[in-house]
């Protein structure tokens, strides 16, 4: 029903999306490489898909009307720039917070019951003793204190998922909680999830890393700049902290050091990777591109 609604809009996209909602937009046009070689007059939408999309790019779209990105984060988006331009951004909050909040468990696991390292000791041919030897012992999450920054829809579900495992959750946000360094001392895992902003650019600095308990487990499902990288490696290499990690400062880049530690559980930003939760973004994307071009109220807008 909706082909015919869109033919009148230029919609161009950096990337494809999964899940059937794309069908909908028939009269997309894919970019072949982004920023576009030259100025693409007339293209009204853009679908973002993590790309940065600031003062130059929109230079090269002098007819945009909209950015939808893809994600619930939009921190690639200059939306500053875009309200300057009159351009409103939307992006695709509230279907991805269980399978993010499912990943940051998946990480707390990981880490705290040493799975990673284990599968490669059994892989690599290295399981020699009975079970009852004082090797791998983890940590049990029964008991043990969760201190959550931020606590918006993805930290709720975490909350809810920690507290079923047994685990006594603090939290920090900006309308209270317990203090932030109060937090970082006193918990055994601190998992972030804050957004991206100008505000929690380094918000876990070198200082506040140095807060973390010795022992304790830091897990990172936000955005790697949140972090203090280059301090959040040292300690790693220390072997003082460990940490679980689907983010990273310049993705896909992960610092080198890490590679080979054992204290430290890697994923390539895969927080929101089912099928489910991608083919939710790709419906929450789309329908506010429909709405878009039929003049009604876009249903996600950022608003900052
Ligand atoms: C988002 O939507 O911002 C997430 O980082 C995707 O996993």
């Amino acid at each position: 029903m909706l082909g015919g609604d869109t033919g009148a809009v230029r919609i161009a996209a950096t990337q494809q999306l999964p899940g059937p909602a794309w069908a909908e937009l028939p009269d997309l046009e894919l970019l072949q490489t982004w920023p576009p070689a030259q100025p693409l007059p007339g293209v009204e939408v853009l679908v973002a898909v993590v790309v940065p999309v600031g003062a130059e790019e929109l230079d090269l779209l002098p007819d945009l009307r909209l950015v939808a990105n893809y994600g619930a984060g939009y921190d690639t988006v200059d939306v500053a720039e875009c309200r300057e331009r009159g351009i409103p951004v939307t992006n695709t909050p509230g279907v991805l917070d269980a399978a993010v909040a499912d990943l940051t468990l998946a990480l707390i696991l990981a880490c705290r019951r040493h799975v990673v390292t284990a599968d490669r000791l059994v892989r690599e041919g290295r399981w020699q003793r009975r079970w009852a030897q004082p090797e791998l012992l983890g940590h049990d999450l029964a008991g043990s204190t969760l201190g959550l920054v931020g606590l918006g829809r993805i930290g709720s579900e975490v909350a809810q998922r920690a507290e079923a495992f047994g685990m006594h959750v603090v939290f920090n946000r900006r309308s209270g909680g317990l203090p932030l360094d109060e937090l970082l001392r006193t918990a055994d895992v601190v998992s972030l999830h804050v957004p991206l902003t100008d505000e929690t650019r380094g918000l876990v600095s070198r200082e506040r890393l140095a807060l973390l308990r010795d022992g304790s487990t830091l897990i990172n499902t936000a955005r790697g700049t949140i972090v203090d990288e280059d301090a959040l490696v040292e300690e790693l290499v220390s072997g003082r902290i460990s940490a679980g990690l689907d983010v990273f400062a310049a993705e896909p880049n992960v610092p080198e050091p890490l590679l080979g530690l054992p204290n430290v559980v890697l994923t390539p930003h895969i927080a929101s990777a089912t099928v489910e939760t991608r083919a939710a973004m790709t419906r929450v994307l789309v329908d506010n591109v429909l709405a878009f071009v039929r003049g009604e109220p876009l249903l996600t807008p950022v608003d900052r």
